[in-house]
């Protein structure tokens, strides 16, 4: 068995981007590549952990199972929520990098959606689809679940809002236990091998990390997994 300071735990991790059809050859998705989700794995398994990884849509090599690896496919924020719910339970740590779609096509059609000879376009109606993470925090006291949950938020930054005040206040609405903030954008993260993240605890767990500032590292997303798993490992 595994040394490390995650060894014995089970960690979830999901990755990705995730896909809403709108019919059975379309679709809505989004850019994530999955890669910093993958650098979240390997690093738990380096932890010692047992890793399941829930993979959305990936532009990346997915690491291979193996004795202390599982991997599951899923595709739509649907089906990625029914994943986690599945797993949630028996895990000690959630890390919920997935790029969740937070809308969907109200309607799928069954059929191709066809060009007609009129010049309308067609309008496509979206509804929300289900926020995972925040529903795993309140389903965790019933349902048992994640010591630690860790959520991620991508930022653009609108140039008005500090971005950590923004995640600061996701990290409250979340009630997850860290939030991950990076700064996305043209150029910046999305496929790339660098990152610059921020880690942010919760009040409670601030008095547990002896923290006051969040985490900032500057590095390879595999850097920014390791930072992350060590906190969420403390
Ligand atoms: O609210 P926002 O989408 O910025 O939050 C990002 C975090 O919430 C990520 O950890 C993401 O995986 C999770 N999320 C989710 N379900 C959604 C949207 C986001 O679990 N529908």
């Amino acid at each position: 068995s595994a040394a490390g300071p995650l060894a014995g735990r089970r960690v979830v991790v999901t990755a990705g981007g995730t896909r809403e059809a709108l019919d059975p050859v379309r679709y809505l998705g989004n850019r994530s590549s999955g890669r910093q989700g993958v650098a979240l794995a390997e690093a738990a398994l380096a932890a010692g952990a047992e890793v399941h990884l829930i993979a959305g849509i990936v532009e990346t090599e997915l690491p291979a199972a193996g004795p202390r690896l599982s991997l599951e496919h899923v595709e739509s924020a649907r089906e990625l929520q029914q994943a986690v719910a599945a797993q949630a339970p028996s895990a000690d740590v959630l890390l919920m990098a997935a790029a969740v779609a937070d809308f969907r096509p109200a309607d799928y059609a069954a059929a191709k959606i066809k060009k007609t000879d009129d010049v309308d376009a067609p309008t496509i109606t979206l509804t929300r689809n289900p926020d995972i993470l925040a529903e795993t925090v309140r389903a965790r006291p019933a349902r048992g679940g994640p010591t630690v949950i860790v959520g991620f938020a991508a930022e653009t930054g609108d140039g008005a809002t500090d971005p950590l005040e923004l995640a600061q206040t996701k990290l409250l609405r979340k009630g997850c236990e860290l939030l991950v903030l990076n700064r996305v954008g043209e150029g910046l993260v999305f496929g790339r091998d660098s990152t610059e993240i921020h880690v942010l605890a919760s009040f409670g767990v601030q008095g547990v990390l002896g923290d006051v500032e969040p985490a900032h590292v500057v590095g390879t997303k595999r850097e920014a997994a390791d930072a992350v798993v060590d906190r969420a490992a403390r």
